[in-house]
């Protein structure tokens, strides 16, 4: 079979389980198995080799039933580099990067101990580790299925020893000072789980989603434990959903931090706002 002939076979399949993204869901499937650029895949035509067609076909037969790409290959790309992900772990999605870049310039060339509260694959962890060679990390997370996760990551960086996993949930961790505090808590309200796409709520970790019933409840909590680990002028740094920029900012001054800036996203959305503690 030619490659065009498949692309269009997986995107029929994928269009009549109601993909809307089909066409180029096939394209990137196909890209994949034949590890090559979807560009190549389009301007080359050439004939895939039986064993290459049945692995596509599986894998079109599983985002038939609306399964991330990103869990049907085990990996996603994050700043630029891939990682190991499974159904355990939240995908890492583009929105957090936002997070990351104000972290590289504010503590470039420092030697920065930081917290990361929930986690997960470790994308926001590794980034910044990769990029500031100084620094040292804490990451924690209630889900002994996504630090392992983590794990796999940090060896395949190398920064094994950068790095310390605890499991453990937020308002367990006590005596540690850090000079930046780190999240992308679970946000959404429980009431809207039920109405997000197939592909997440049957397929993420609905502990990385589910944020209680104003979306809030995680959220809560890292500002409140950041007041009793971060140093003073130490950094908190989070993301929020849609919408939540007023309450959560409400919480912040409540707990005595002081807005220092916030990053929109491409939709104009405040989403990661970055605090400093004050003095008492
Ligand atoms: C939105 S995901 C973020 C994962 C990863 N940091 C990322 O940005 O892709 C939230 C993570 O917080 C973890 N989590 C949920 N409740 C928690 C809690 N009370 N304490 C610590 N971690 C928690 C979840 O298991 C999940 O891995």
């Amino acid at each position: 079979m030619k490659t065009f002939q498949l692309l269009n076979l997986g995107s029929e399949i994928l269009k009549k389980n109601n993909i809307s993204s089909h066409l180029i869901d096939s394209e990137i499937i196909l890209s994949k198995i034949l590890n090559i650029s979807r560009e190549k895949l389009l301007t080359n035509q050439s004939i895939v080799n039986l064993k290459n067609i049945t692995k596509f076909k599986s894998k079109i037969a599983r985002r038939s039933r609306s399964e991330p790409i990103a869990y049907i290959f085990q990996t996603k790309e994050f700043m630029g580099s891939d990682f190991f992900i499974d159904q355990k772990s939240l995908i890492p999605r583009p929105e957090t990067e936002l997070l990351i870049e104000p972290i590289m310039k504010i503590f470039k060339n420092k030697n920065l101990f930081f917290l990361e509260i929930g986690i997960g694959s470790g994308c926001i962890m590794i980034s910044l580790l990769n990029d500031l060679k100084h620094s040292q990390g804490v990451g924690i997370d209630v889900c002994k299925k996504t630090l392992k996760n983590c794990r796999i990551n940090l060896k395949k960086f190398k920064l094994e020893n950068k790095c310390k996993l605890l499991l453990k949930s937020v308002d367990e961790l006590n005596n540690i000072k850090f000079d930046l505090v780190v999240s992308n808590p679970p946000y959404i309200m429980r009431r809207d789980i039920k109405r997000l796409s197939k592909d997440i709520k049957r397929f993420e970790p609905t502990v990385a989603l589910d944020g209680g019933n104003d979306g809030l409840d995680v959220i809560k909590k890292v500002i409140y434990k950041s007041t009793k680990v971060l140093k003073l002028n130490g950094i908190l740094a989070i993301e929020i959903g849609y919408g939540q920029y007023r309450a959560v900012r409400n919480l912040l001054i409540a707990n005595n931090f002081k807005e220092k800036f916030v990053i929109k996203d491409f939709g104009n959305n405040i989403r990661c706002i970055f605090s400093t503690l004050l003095k008492k």
